[in-house]
This record gives structure tokens, sequence and C-alpha cells, in this order.
């Protein structure tokens, strides 16, 4: 295929700039080694500025010109921005919050992706720019609309989308009888004699069922990914030789990410190390920014392009810090190291006018070439011969951490402590390993799970017999499988189960649990081996043993000497309970102990601010080493290791490639 390569790119909006300054940025991207241009993702206004008035020879002119410089163009479609002609001409396309008011005009996505109007016109917007760009041997590939689910505060509540999930609803339920059994409606006389009665969840006195709500968030998730699809289907159709994307937002939760990935190519991704949204750090810290990769190799199980990559300090009102010379390179490679098979950077130049004036792109304002042009410049050409041998390659890693949108949702709408967090405790278990530099792979429930010894599932809140039967399947064979905290309590409707807890997974993890503590202004001390190893956090699982071992026990409280966490034989493999939240100390000495008993390596030996990972191409393995200090580091490689890139001696923010 075409789009099957290595790419180097940058985000371009060719429409905020005279057309005479295109050719200079074409020369200057040509020369920096870049192959590629993503353009038109926000240019709607432009490209018909009033009903079925379609222009596009001002892009037409943008692609030829860069097009003759040698660059490929992706184009985005430009759903995220509905003119204001069209919201004038249909006002209830812009989306309603949760207090019931109406968004207004401006920003972008102030639109209800439910809305038919809205839908017409972006099948229409779609289509024609597909027609116009099908056969024009430049374009190589779309991006789906923009960050999809971003910008939509508390995603739309308006009476289409009520409406719509109304239509969900009956689809799942059939009838209503059915729904008021599984959501528990007599509770608080909330029975509903129609779907018709059914709220959107808007602002209510006191909290909503949560079964309304783990549904609500269900739908607002199929709603969007349905969205994508009307969009897929157009361009499948007329462009069936182009590739299909859409830019991802790491641990952004309001879609089922596996699920928005299905029908793409590829999964891109933005990767913005050092935003100003951080409160109390300068950058995002290493190993969020390895998890966030991770999880995106671990969306389709592939390498993934970088749609949109920190180029320059970034910021609207209000900016993060300068990225240090060294750290854009260093954190490109980092993303290459992870799975990325392209790069693009956000934006070419930054811009004069509008929201993101100082969201910095690669150029400054005045658009002469300067130290980030050359950084930037120095890593394509060191990166691209690495790359080259790496396209299209996944590396296995024995442990696995299971993520699950559902059980996120799950936890947000009841997190029991009020600073429990899903997502945060996924990190923390992928920190345990990420600071061993031992790789790991984000998967889903219903991923292949024999690929990988070690399964880490944290939170199985919300239970389903199918996954239960696919663990024991998995254990017996001889898998190793971690459950924690909170396990098997509640059923597919939000509703808990009305047995003892673990529920169904009770066999599979040879315990009872018939009493918990949720711990507000405590912390309390665990044991393990008659050693005080740790503090168990927000939450404590008093555990009875039937057949499995204590591994672990709690030092306090009423519970003192009760065990906290275990370990269950079944057939080859064996399943462990940690029925807590473990502070940093806990986790250490709990997992060491797991893995231990597993033959789970890390990559290598590694001083402090170093990571170390690894791209395995047909022939041998690619280590990438990062220094993510401003400091001057030395590592020692293993034996054999051959630098083909840099040296023992990391600069600051330096990188070296080993290959062996
Ligand atoms: C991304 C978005 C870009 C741009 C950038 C800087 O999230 O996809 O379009 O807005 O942030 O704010
Ligand atoms: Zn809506």
């Amino acid at each position: 295929m075409k789009w099957d390569d290595i790419y180097f790119g940058v985000d371009y909006y060719p429409e905020h700039w005279p057309g005479e300054r295109w050719e200079t940025d074409a020369r200057l991207m040509k020369e920096a080694g870049f192959d590629a241009v993503r353009m038109a993702e926000f240019a709607w206004v432009k490209m018909e500025p009033e009903l079925n008035r379609f222009c596009f020879e001002w892009l037409d002119d943008a692609i030829t010109l860069f097009a003759s410089y040698g660059l490929k163009v992706i184009l985005g479609t430009p759903t995220a921005t509905p003119p204001a002609w069209i919201i004038e001409s249909a006002p209830e396309i812009l989306p309603v919050n949760e207090k019931g008011g109406r968004l207004g005009f401006g920003g972008r996505h102030h639109d209800c992706q439910s809305n038919a109007e809205y839908r017409k016109h972006a099948v229409r917007i779609v289509t024609a720019l597909a027609e116009h760009y099908k056969d024009n041997s430049a374009v190589i590939g779309w991006q789906i609309d923009n960050e999809l689910g971003n910008s939509h505060e508390d995603l739309c509540m308006c009476e289409s989308c009520r409406s719509k999930f109304h239509e969900w609803l009956i689809k799942k339920y059939i009838t209503i009888e059915n729904l008021n059994e599984c959501w528990g409606t007599i509770f608080w006389s909330q029975t509903y004699s129609g779907f018709h009665q059914i709220p959107a969840p808007r602002i209510t006195p006191n909290s909503h069922n949560p079964s309304l709500l783990l549904d609500w968030k269900r739908f607002c998730s199929d709603l969007i990914i349905e969205f994508q699809q009307l969009q897929i289907e157009i361009i499948h159709k007329i462009c069936p030789n182009h590739f299909i994307t859409h830019n991802f937002m790491s641990f952004f939760d309001k879609i089922d990410y596996f699920g928005l990935a299905t029908n793409l190519d590829f999964i891109g991704y933005d990767q913005y190390p050092g935003g100003f949204w951080l409160k109390d750090s300068a950058f995002l810290p290493p190993f969020e920014l390895a998890a966030g990769l991770d999880l995106m190799k671990g969306l389709k199980d592939k390498p993934f392009w970088i749609m949109e990559h920190q180029a320059g300090p970034a910021g609207w009102e209000t900016l993060g810090p300068t990225p240090r010379p060294g750290q854009l390179r260093m954190w490109t490679s980092l993303s290459v190291a992870r799975g990325a098979d392209a790069v693009f950077y956000f934006r070419w130049r930054s811009c004069l006018f509008g929201t993101e004036q100082f969201w910095h792109g690669i150029l400054p304002h005045s658009g002469i070439p300067g130290r980030r042009y050359d950084e930037i410049k120095k890593t394509i050409s060191e990166l691209r011969p690495v790359m080259s041998k790496l396209k299209g390659l996944k590396s296995q890693s024995n442990v696995a951490i299971l993520f699950s949108y559902e059980q996120n949702w799950a936890i947000e709408i009841q997190p029991h402590h009020p600073d429990l967090d899903y997502i945060q405790q996924i990190k923390k278990y992928y920190a345990y390993f990420y600071d061993r530099n031992i790789a790991v792979d984000f998967i889903s429930e219903e991923s292949n799970f024999s690929k990988h010894s070690l399964i880490i599932a944290p939170l199985q809140f919300l239970t389903n017999e199918r996954l239960v039967e696919r663990f024991k399947t998995y254990v017996s064979n001889g898998g190793n499988l971690v459950l924690t905290m909170r396990t098997g309590v509640k059923d597919d409707n939000n509703v808990c189960l009305d047995s003892h807890l673990p529920g169904p997974f009770s066999d599979l993890l040879g315990i009872e649990i018939l009493d918990y503590d949720c711990l507000r202004e405590l912390s309390v001390q665990v044991s393990l081996d008659g050693k005080i190893a740790g503090t168990a956090q927000k939450w404590c699982d008093i555990i009875s043993l039937k057949s499995a071992k204590a591994i672990a026990h709690y030092n306090g409280e009423y519970y003192k000497g009760v065990p906290a966490a275990t370990v269950n034989a079944l057939g080859a493999g064996q399943s462990y309970y940690i029925g807590f939240e473990p502070d940093d100390a806990l986790m250490s000495n709990i997992m060491d102990l797991i893995t231990s008993e597993l033959n789970i390596e890390p990559i290598a030996a590694t001083p402090k601010n170093i990571e170390i990972s690894r791209r395995t191409s047909k022939k041998g393995n690619y280590y990438f080493v990062l220094n993510h200090s401003g400091e001057k580091v030395e590592f020692t490689p293993n034996p054999g290791w051959k630098a083909v890139l840099g040296s023992d001696v990391l600069e600051p923010y330096g990188i070296t490639v080993y290959y062996f």
C-alpha cells in the first residue's frame, strides 16, 4: 500500500498563511526531511462558504505545491468546526450541557453528534471532499474529525441525544419492564411506563441511578463511534485505496477507544508531553508518556502514527514550559521506541491569530527557522534509518495490563473512596513495571490472553461470566492473573450481585470477602512474611481463605492479622488477589513477590532517569535508551550491544539506540 511507509510530517494550515508563503514553507519542510503534511481539518468555512458552494481551488493549489516538493498529503475531515452559517441555519446543532443550557458558537466542536441536521451537513462536506480528492495522487489518507469527544464538556444532553438514547435503550432492553427490572427503578419510585420518560442525566436534586449513568456513558461512546463510522463508510467507498485514521488522546475516557479503533487502519496519536493544563509539574512524568504510547499500541496491537507531536512551548491563555534543547528529539525517539511508524509535528508555524497563538510550532511567529527546526531536522535524519527496520512490527511483552473503559466508567460513577480513580490505579501498576524496565502491553477483555505470562486486571468491579470463564481458562493453562480490590461486585447493569464477594471470581481466587473498610482518614499497615511492607490506602478487603493462601496480612484495625492479599493455584497457573490500593513501598514489595515467582526479566538495568525500551526488527532488537534528565548520564550496555545512534554517554535529554 502507498501509505505503508515511514513518514515524518507536519500539521499545516494553508488557510492561515498567504499563498505566497506556501512555497517557502514547502521548501523548508523538504530541507528538514519531511515527507508529508496534514491539512484541512478545521477549514470547513473555506471549503464551503455557503450551502453547496464548494471551493476547493485553494486547497488544490496548496496540495499541488506541496506535492511538487515531494510531500504527501493527509486530509482531515473538517467536522469539528461547523461554520457560523450552518449554526445560524440550525441552532439546534449546538450542544446542550448537563444544566440544560445550550452552549454557544465558538471554539470548536460546538456540535451535537446525534443531530440530524448536523449529520446531513457532515455527510455533504465529507462526500464532497472525498469525491474531489479521490484521484489526487498526493493524497494518501484521511483523519476523521479531530480528537473526537474532546471539547464536549458533559457530552451533549439535548433532546435529539435523549431520543437517540431511547432508541439505544430499546435495542438493548426490548421492553420497559425489562429495563425497570435491570436498573432497579423501583428505588425512589423511578419506575418508567415508557422509554420516552427516561431522562438524559441532567442535573437533578440528587444523584442519578448508577445503572442509568453507566448506560448513558456507553451510549455516548457508541454515538461517537457511530459518528466516526458514518464518515469512515463514505471515505472507504469513495477512496478505497486511502488509509483512514483518527487522532486519539491517550487516557481520554469518554469513548471506548478499543471500539473507536476497530474500523481504522491504524491509530493516530497526539503526543503533548508538556501542555499548559498541568498544574503541579512542568512536563508529564516519563512513565505517563510511556503509558500513553503503550496504550495506543495496545488499541490495535500494532504500531501507530503520531498525528500531532509537540513542537515547542504549548498553551492557549497560559503556557507550559519551553522544551529544553534536545527534549523534542528525545520525545520523538520515545514515540518511535514505543511503536510510532510516523511522526507529525503540531504545528509547522506558530499562528498569529486565534485561540492557539501561543501553541508554538516548529517555526516561531516570524516564520524564520531556529533552534527547534534544526533539532527536528537532525532528529528526522537520525531516526529514519532505524525506523525503516521497524516499520509495521510490534514487539511482544510478557506482561499485560487489562484496560477497560466500562470498569473506568463504573468506578467514576461510584468511586467509593473520593480519590479512587480507575485510570490512576492502572497507571500505578504500569509504573511498577516501567520503573523496572519491564515492557507492558495494554490489552482489552477480548484480547488473546495466552500471549502473556502475567496479566494484571485491576478493579474488575462489573462482572461478566464470559470474562470469568476466559480468566479461568487462561489460568488453568498456566497464566498468572492479578485481580484487585472491588472485583466481582456488580453485574453488567451496574447492580450489586446477591452473593459474597468476589462473586463469580470466588472459585478462581479461592477466597471470600465478607467485610470491607473504606479508608477515609486512615491507612493500614500491611505485612508480608511477618514484616511491615507498606500501607494499604483507600480500601481494605477483609479476606477469608477458601482454597487460597495468604501472601499478606493487615497489621491494624479490627482486622489485624487477617489476609490482605492471596494466591490460589488453578491448573497450571495462579490467581493473585490484592485487597487494597498499595502505597509505593507496598506496591514494590507485593509485586516483587509476585513477579519473582515468574520469569519476568527487565530489558536491562539503567541509571536513574534513563528509560529503555525495545523494538524487535525482523533480524534483531533495537534498544532505545533515553535520558529524561537535564544531566549527562553514562549507561552501560549489555554485552554485545552495538550503538547505531549515539554513545554510552548520554547528553542531557540525549538518546542512544543499540542493536543486538
Ligand atoms: C490538540 C488538537 C489540535 C490543537 C492542539 C493544540 O489537542 O488536536 O487541533 O488544538 O491540541 O491545542
Ligand atoms: Zn445532542
